[in-house]
Formats: structure tokens, sequence, C-alpha cells
């Protein structure tokens, strides 16, 4: 993994999703889904409660677009036209180095649907066959039990506690964080597992 020009996401096929590239005409229908979810995304994320309108998530979407370090894919539920279903992305992606990490949210509508587990399983299977990563970083809040079991579904490997790593808005205390990797030599084991999540083989058409 050499290369230092901007990325393109591709489009990736999970047996229930679509995952496309996030664009700023998007912004529309993940405001909506943003504004439904308000209540749980606010807990976890920061972003959520200085969010005001589309006009916050197209300039996200824009500058996922632009910086070398991002990429953003779109959840789109099958047979579910003009759902807007969450978004997953890579970032702090440095590819001399092979490192990145990965976020998600799931609209509330979705949520224990497995959406988000499919669709960071899609995204891992292609960063390491295509980007050529090396470790893949996630982390999520101590007290965050969805997202903790999404990672621990997807095979990471628990590292440790980042204490007061994190303020959200309106929260007294900080928040402390599970740190966890899942590097190359993880996946000859993990493989199997993320495809089954994703009921695909290979998420991305080459
Ligand atoms: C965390 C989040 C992404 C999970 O999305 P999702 O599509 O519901 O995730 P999945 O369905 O793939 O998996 C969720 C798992 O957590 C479990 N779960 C959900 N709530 C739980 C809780 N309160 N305690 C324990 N487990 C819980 C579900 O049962 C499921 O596990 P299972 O498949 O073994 O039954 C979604 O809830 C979300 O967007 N939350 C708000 C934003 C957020 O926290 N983003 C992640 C920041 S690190």
């Amino acid at each position: 993994m050499q290369r230092s020009e901007r990325i393109r996401a591709p489009r990736l096929r999970t047996a229930r999703l679509r995952l496309e590239q996030l664009r700023p005409s998007d912004a529309a229908l993940m405001w909506e889904a943003v504004q439904e979810s308000r209540r749980s995304l606010a807990r976890w994320m920061p972003w959520v409660a200085g969010s005001v309108s589309s006009d916050d998530m197209a300039a996200f979407v824009r500058r996922t677009r632009r910086s070398p370090r991002d990429l953003a894919w779109g959840i789109w539920p099958a047979g579910r036209a003009g759902a807007y279903g969450g978004t997953v992305g890579l970032h702090a992606i440095y590819p001399s180095q092979g490192t990145a990490m990965i976020g998600y949210w799931v609209r509330q509508r979705f949520a224990g649907c497995g959406h988000a587990s499919e669709a960071a399983a899609a995204v891992i299977l292609w960063a390491f066959a295509e980007l050529g990563l090396e470790r893949l970083e996630v982390s999520a809040a101590t007290g965050n039990a969805a997202s903790l079991r999404v990672i621990e579904k997807l095979g990471f490997v628990r590292e440790g506690r980042l204490r007061h790593a994190q303020r959200i808005p309106g929260r007294r205390r900080r928040l402390d964080w599970f740190v966890a990797s899942l590097i190359r030599s993880d996946l000859r084991r993990q493989r199997r597992g993320l495809r089954a999540l994703t009921g695909a083989a290979r998420p991305w058409e080459s």
C-alpha cells in the first residue's frame, strides 16, 4: 500500500445492502435519517449535537470526498427505495503505513437488523484485499454495548482502554473508549466469518 493519491470508494454489495460512496446529493436523505435517529446517535457521536441542517451533511460529504484520508459510504438497504440506512467509513487512512480506522452508524428504524456488521464486514474485506491494509482500528465508548457487540462480531481484538477519550455535548462525564484492531494475519481466521456476515464471497466488483 504505497499510494498517496486519492482513493475511490467502490460500490460494495452484500446480501441485503448496497454501499455507495457518499455524494453531496445524498445530503437531504442523510439528514432525514439523522433527524429520525438523533437520540440514539447523539449519545455516542459528538458531531450530531452540532448538526443543524442537511448543509452539515453536504459539508461532511464534500470533506470526505476531498480528503485522501477518508472514504465514506452510504448504506442503502435493498428493496427500500430512497431509504438512507446509515454510514460506514474509513478514516485516518495512511497508505504508506497501511493503517486506517473504521466507523459506522445506522438509522434508528434499521437498528438491530445486522446492517452495521454487514456493511462494516464488506468494507473490511475490501480494504484488506484492495487497499493493502495491514492494520484497521476501531473504537467505541465503553458503555456503547451495541457497537461493542458489532466490534466483537467482526472479530476485532480488544487492545486497551482510552480513558476520558471523548466529550459528548450535554454529558457531564467524559467517555472512556475501548480500542480494538484487526491486523492482516487475523484475516486468515476471520475471513470466513466476515464473508458470512456480508452474505457475499467478494462484495466488490473488479
Ligand atoms: C451501534 C450501531 C452502529 C449498531 O448497528 P446495528 O445495525 O444495530 O448493529 P448489528 O445489528 O449489526 O449488531 C448489533 C448487536 O448489538 C446487540 N445489541 C444491541 N443493543 C444492545 C445492548 N443494549 N446491549 C447488548 N447488546 C446489544 C444486538 O443484539 C446485536 O448483536 P447480535 O447480532 O449478537 O444479536 C447502531 O446502534 C448505531 O448507529 N448506534 C448509534 C451510533 C453509534 O454508536 N455508532 C458507533 C460508534 S463507535
